[in-house]
């Protein structure tokens, strides 16, 4: 592995003064936290939040972040923007989401900057990131004229039967710093499109990304039917967090994060009878059978483990060989592992920069001791970077066995767990047996293993590839995950649906009132 020079590092801090700049954030001020009816509170009354340049450790600036009454001020806002919003008409709802997706591809590079300053992510990756965002933008204007419903025969003579698709409300959005515009992105364009509101709370380790977008959001909805269908509260979970997931104008919440964030979430809003869009954990596996093309496994195990650091939802923490290639392949993946490039997240040439945090250091290094102290054996890489600025640890492979208990366990680090088996039913059934059930992927050049892999009795996940790895999905399939996971879907196919709410119509238009079911159910007037 080599390391970035002490002057790389250094240029990381000259830098991002200017990336800071392009949103006119001034790392000595304090900038507000809070936003509503189109423009931000200018001081809302939470605590001031640090965020920090993960590659260096240092502040980068201030936030003022939204209180408890900043968050009531915002729903309440929010809500009324929908009630004038849900009226405009879809076509034109959709050329708002057109205009915004325009403003991101303009504020591209600037966005992609800002993402790697503050999230840490190399430059190429936060720029796929925000064109994610310019793809659902797309996605959604499409969708704006193509809200379908169904038209069923209805069983009455002279009935018309037919289901129709109502804007929903104020759609709560709870997002992760891993993702930090890309996955908001997801669920705001479908939510503007489908008729709805959004109430942003973003993750506290990324407040910046969210500022940023959020004055895109005004820029662009000023002066439109949309002013003020964007709400902002940065703020800690256990207090905005928790009266957002209170709040019984906020019918929808969307919200990425761990498992345990689930939990929290759907038990607040079981209580009010809350919809959900949950996307979780993931403990995502890649399987290469002895039939494989290695050459397309090696790298799609190399972006997935190692990419963002190994802090997506979809990274790759388990590689299940099977015996016959399992050897030489990992040997050719530790040597590749050795080139990687650790450093500068803004540098080009940089293929993995830091974790996000001190916290996830700790967690890095106590998941590489738990996986030692289990039997897991140390094949490359297993420390942090003790000697240098930032949050830096080496990307890792343990030969480890499924049955220990920490592989059920996502570890949001870069930590591959290599595991044998014998035959692709093995295989199937060691992809199958953790908690989560976001991603997967099989290699193979075998028609009948790939579509074992792919049926009923086949990866248990939310998304399963063949000849492509657990991450970097597009955003045209609907994206989540089943089991500990969440359930929910987001991004496209049909996934727009969760944002509105579905409503069963029946028109008679005869003279008379037959009854379904064919019941009789007449009076004596006379
Ligand atoms: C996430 O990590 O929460 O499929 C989202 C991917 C990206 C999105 C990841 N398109 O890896």
């Amino acid at each position: 592995m080599r390391v970035a020079s002490r002057e790389a590092q250094e240029s990381v801090q000259t830098r991002s003064d200017a990336v800071l700049a392009a949103f006119g954030i001034s790392p000595e001020g304090t900038v507000s936290g809070a936003a509503f009816g189109g423009a931000f509170v200018p001081a809302p009354s939470g605590p001031e939040l640090k965020t920090f340049n993960p590659a260096t450790g240092e502040v980068l600036a201030s936030v003022r972040t939204a209180g408890l009454d900043d968050l009531a001020a915002a729903a309440a806002a929010t809500h009324e923007a929908f009630l004038r919003w849900r009226i405009v008409p879809a076509p034109r709802r959709g050329e708002i989401v057109r205009r915004l997706g325009d403003a991101f591809r303009e504020r591209k590079e600037d966005l992609a900057r800002l993402i790697s300053l503050e999230n840490g992510k190399i430059l190429g990756e936060a720029r796929g990131e925000v064109q994610e965002v310019i793809d659902i933008c797309d996605f959604a204007l499409g969708l704006s004229r193509q809200l379908y419903g169904n038209q069923m025969h209805s069983e009455r003579p002279g009935h018309r039967l037919t289901e129709q698709w109502h804007p929903l409300g104020v759609v709560g959005i709870i997002s992760a710093f891993n993702f930090p515009v890309a996955v908001p992105g997801w669920g705001w364009a479908l939510a503007l499109v489908c008729g709805d509101a959004v109430l942003w709370k973003p993750s506290s380790l990324t407040p910046l990304i969210s500022l940023a977008a959020q004055q895109i959001f005004h820029e662009v909805t000023a002066g439109t039917e949309a002013e003020g269908v964007f709400g902002l509260a940065v703020g800690s979970g256990g207090t905005v967090g928790e009266a957002l997931l209170a709040d019984t104008r906020v019918p929808l919440i969307q919200a990425t994060g761990s498992c345990d964030l689930g939990e929290r979430v759907s038990a607040a809003l079981a209580k009010r009878a809350g919809r959900s869009i949950l996307e979780l954990g993931g403990n995502n596996a890649v399987v290469i059978l002895d039939d494989a093309d290695l050459d397309l496994a090696l790298r799609a195990v190399l972006f997935g483990a190692v990419g963002t650091a190994g802090q997506r939802c979809t990274s790759t923490r388990r590689l299940i060989l099977q015996e016959g290639i399992a050897e030489a392949f990992l040997a050719r993946l530790v040597k590749a592992y050795q080139t990687v490039r650790i450093g500068d997240p803004l540098d080009d040439s940089t293929l993995m920069g830091p974790l996000i945090s001190e916290a996830a250091v700790k967690d890095f290094g106590e998941g590489v001791a738990a996986i030692t102290e289990q039997g897991g054996d140390l094949l490359c890489g297993g420390e942090a970077m003790a000697g240098r600025q930032g949050y830096f640890v080496q990307p890792t492979i343990f030969a480890s066995r499924s049955e220990m208990p920490i592989v059920a366990e996502e570890i949001f680090a870069p930590i591959l767990h290599a595991m044998t088996v014998s035959d692709l039913e093995e295989a199937i059934a060691v992809n199958n047996a953790v908690p989560q059930g976001l991603s997967s992927g099989l290699f193979t050049t075998d028609l009948r293993s790939a579509e074992t892999w792919l049926s009923a009795a086949g990866s248990d996940c939310g998304i399963a590839n063949v000849n492509a790895g657990t991450s970097g999905a597009e955003i045209g399939g609907a994206f989540g995950g089943e089991k500990a996971t969440g359930g929910g879907r987001q991004a496209g196919s049909d996934s727009w649906k969760a944002y509105m709410r579905r409503q069963t119509n029946t028109v008679n238009f005869s003279r008379d009132l037959p009854l379904a079911q064919g019941v009789v159910f007449e009076v004596d007037e006379s």
